[in-house]
């Protein structure tokens, strides 16, 4: 099945997660609740639930477990996004095709929405129905933190803010894209390995194809940003040059831009060669992160 096709079949699956999972509307927070909903229900390629599930599946891991934990994982990126889209970071007034959450609610319920989906991740990971041994909930637990935090995706969108007017070098750029984008996806794909208490080389190799991926993925969110079209990828483009932010198609332009986003997906395929084919799935999905038009 063509990954477009069997991402549309999965979004109806962790929707249906995501909708028990994230409290409903009442008392007189419901606003909040309202906004996570809002957040994290509405749309999106849910790429990297996919991925938790796509490498669970290769140790043969419960799907109501991975499932639990691509939710958890959602939940951080929305949160990432809800945050990301506020007038004191990029100012951007669409996402998913909809109206922003600070443009739907109000900038305060949009930062708490965005607490709290962060928070809620961790509830999820860290209860019983997630996983039944303790150590491979802490290591989940951890990892997630990691790859959240400081030396993760917060401390990206800070260097991110910070670059903005200035040219960084491809390597900083390199860093600041394996922060800010990377080190999620790349929890994505070692979560199955920490559910399916994979050995340590296993999780290495999963870990170098989603250090990779997650590089094609901005350098392919950049382009997206310079040649496609605001109507299929449900945001506002042309902004990142009017912001001067610092990516690798403000470096190399998009035809250099292009060729690395590739080389970078064919390097992660690369990665997975002693998994046989039972990495089908996430060849293909390495692949389809180039390609795709949203
Ligand atoms: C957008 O991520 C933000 C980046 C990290 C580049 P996605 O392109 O996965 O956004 P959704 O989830 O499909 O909306
Ligand atoms: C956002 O990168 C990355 C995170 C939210 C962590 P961008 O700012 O490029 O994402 P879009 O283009 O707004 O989706
Ligand atoms: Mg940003
Ligand atoms: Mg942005
Ligand atoms: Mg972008």
């Amino acid at each position: 099945m063509p990954i477009p096709t069997a991402l549309k079949a999965f979004a109806g699956e962790i929707d249906s997660v995501l909708d028990d999972l994230i409290d409903r509307a009442e008392g007189h927070e419901a606003k909040l609740f309202d906004a996570m909903r809002y957040a994290a229900l509405l749309g999106g390629k849910r790429l990297r639930p996919f991925l938790v599930v796509a490498s669970a599946d290769m140790f043969l891991v419960r799907r109501d477990c991975s499932l639990r934990v691509g939710a958890a994982v959602e939940m951080v990126h929305a949160y990432s996004l809800v945050h990301d889209d506020l007038p004191c970071m990029d100012d951007d007034d669409l996402r998913r095709g909809q109206p922003a959450t600070h443009k739907k609610f109000d900038e305060a319920t949009a930062v708490l929405a965005g607490d709290t989906l962060l928070t809620k991740a961790f509830e999820i990971l860290g209860a019983r129905e997630t996983h039944e041994l303790a150590e491979v909930r802490s290591d989940l637990v951890h990892a997630l933190a990691i790859a959240a935090g400081g030396h993760g995706m917060t401390g990206g969108q800070m260097i991110d803010l910070v670059a903005e007017g200035q040219r960084l070098e491809i390597p900083e750029i390199t860093r600041l894209q394996a922060m800010k984008t990377g080190a999620l996806l790349a929890f994505s794909c070692e979560a199955g390995a920490i559910l399916g208490r994979a050995t340590h080389t296993q999780r290495a190799a999963l870990h170098g194809y989603a250090h990779d991926l997650g590089l094609a993925f901005q350098i392919k969110d950049d382009l997206l940003d310079v040649e496609g079209d605001a109507a299929k990828v449900g945001k506002s483009v042309g902004k990142d040059a009017t912001a001067g932010k610092a990516t690798f198609v403000s470096i190399l332009g998009v035809d250099r831009a292009r060729q690395q986003a590739q080389m970078l997906a064919d390097q992660a395929i690369a990665h997975l060669r002693d998994f046989g084919t039972d990495a089908d799935r996430l060849r293909d999905v390495a692949r389809f992160v180039v390609e795709r038009d949203s």
